[in-house]
């Protein structure tokens, strides 16, 4: 337990650390990366350069910190942290490196106003933060470990079929390379794929979510192909234009808390903007086949119509279910947005609502979903992407 003191220095000074929390993470990432070169085949380069990691891991410390009588009111956001955690294989060991460095950088940055008191306030305070981290993560490396067919940590999967499902986006269907079948995942699920791409000296990590429901044999995950932006994205772009049926590759067990109750009967709205459909594909099929009753809206945003994956499926599902309504937007024609009034057409808002897409995408969705008097309880949402703070929640 930390003293009074501790916690008083630790409450006092998270606003100063605020003021400068990017430069410090910022810092702290270069410096790490400095003496621990090998953490480079864990973290996501893109996330990095784009400064979103950096803001996610500044945010978490200073809210555990101010939160540091009470954690477990944090513990929704440590939940979703350590999925991602465990799904790239963060090990406890991993910690007082991370610890180590983290000091370093207040120190670095503040200079002489950090005293050593301040410094020492801090290292116990991370101390009891990054315990809670490293029990919850013990805890789901087992529960990963001892389900059926279970693995913590990465094992090799190959390519057994590879399905163009739109102009950009493009399944892979995965097989473990031993032969043995795949544990029953939570619909919404994501993995992480880790990849040696030739000529390059780290590995790469992303996470795709499981894009149909749960099957005993395979996982299938269905990637845009980054091609939009500069640079363009590396792992998205490698997995289209060199992955091909017969390939391996390394991926870890099926994680995230972005779950379907899938024994809920209450009504059930599925909101998507381009790829963020591949979590609701695995959830409207594991409604469509479990709870085919339960009332259901599937509205789903492309760009347009050759962007537009999995229509047929969808609609061969929606066929077969009393109380499902399905409607599609496409940004490239006239009142092609999701607005309030076609929420309002198609949600039922008594029940929950799963949304994923772009951040700005799921700012509006939210933002709306809100105003016509759905809670926070109500609505489920995912980045794809470290998470960042919405402007609307
Ligand atoms: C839980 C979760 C689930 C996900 N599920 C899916 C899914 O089902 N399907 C899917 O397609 N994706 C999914 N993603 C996203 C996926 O993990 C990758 O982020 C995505 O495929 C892009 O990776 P990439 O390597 O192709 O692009 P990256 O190389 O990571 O680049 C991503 C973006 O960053 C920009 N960028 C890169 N480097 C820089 C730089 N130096 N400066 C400025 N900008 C830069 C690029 O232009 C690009 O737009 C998910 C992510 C999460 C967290
Ligand atoms: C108490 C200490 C820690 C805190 C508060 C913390 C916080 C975070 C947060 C907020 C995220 C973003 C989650 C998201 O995707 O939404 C994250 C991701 C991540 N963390 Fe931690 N973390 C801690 C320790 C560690 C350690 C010890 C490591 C291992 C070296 C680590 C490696 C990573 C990696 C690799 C990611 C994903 C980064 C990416 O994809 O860009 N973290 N962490």
């Amino acid at each position: 337990m930390l003293s009074e003191q501790t916690k008083a220095i630790i409450k006092s000074t998270v606003p100063v650390l605020e003021v400068h929390g990017t430069t410090i993470t910022t810092t702290f990432y270069r410096n790490l990366f400095e003496a621990h070169p090998e953490l480079l085949n864990i973290f996501n380069h893109a996330n990095q350069a784009k400064g979103r990691q950096q803001a996610a891991l500044a945010n978490t410390v200073y809210a555990a910190a101010l939160h540091i009588d009470h954690l477990e009111a944090i513990l929704p956001a440590v939940v979703q942290i350590a999925n991602k955690h465990v799904s790239l294989g963060i090990k406890a060991e991993h910690y007082p490196i991370v610890g180590e460095y983290l000091l370093k950088a207040i120190k670095e940055v503040l200079g002489d106003a950090a005293t050593d008191d301040i410094i020492n306030a801090w290292a116990e305070a991370y101390g009891v933060i990054a315990d809670v981290f490293i029990n919850v993560e013990k805890d789901m490396y087992k529960k990963m470990e001892n389900q059926e067919n279970g693995w913590a940590f990465f094992k090799k999967f190959v390519v057994a079929e590879k399905v163009k499902e739109s102009e950009n986006i493009t399944s892979f269907y995965l097989k473990p390379a031993d032969g043995s079948n795949v544990p029953v995942y939570e619909p919404g699920q994501y993995i992480s794929v880790r990849l040696a791409i030739p000529g390059e000296k780290y590995l790469f990590n992303r996470q795709y979510s499981l894009s149909q429901a749960a099957k005993p044999d395979e996982f299938r995950i269905s990637v845009k192909r980054d091609a939009d932006n500069d640079p363009n994205g590396r792992v998205s772009i490698y997995l289209h234009d060199e992955i091909n049926v017969g390939d391996a590759f390394e991926a870890s067990a099926p994680a995230g808390s972005f779950v379907l109750d899938a024994d809920k009967q209450s009504p059930v709205a599925f909101i998507s903007g381009g790829v963020g459909i591949t979590p609701m594909i695995s959830m409207f099929e594991t409604v469509a086949t479990v709870t085919p009753e339960r009332p259901t809206a599937f509205l789903h945003a492309a760009r347009n119509k050759a962007m537009h994956a999995f229509d047929n499926d969808i609609q061969t599902y929606i066929a077969s279910m009393p109380n499902a309504a399905y409607k599609v937007l496409y940004s490239d024609q006239p009142q092609g947005y999701i607005t309030r009034d076609v929420l309002k057409e198609i949600v039922d808002i008594t029940g929950d609502a799963y949304v994923c897409g772009p951040v700005p995408f799921m700012e509006s969705i939210i933002q709306e979903l809100r105003a016509l008097g759905m809670t926070e309880e109500q609505i489920h949402f995912e980045f794809f992407g470290p998470a960042v703070t919405l402007q609307s929640v």
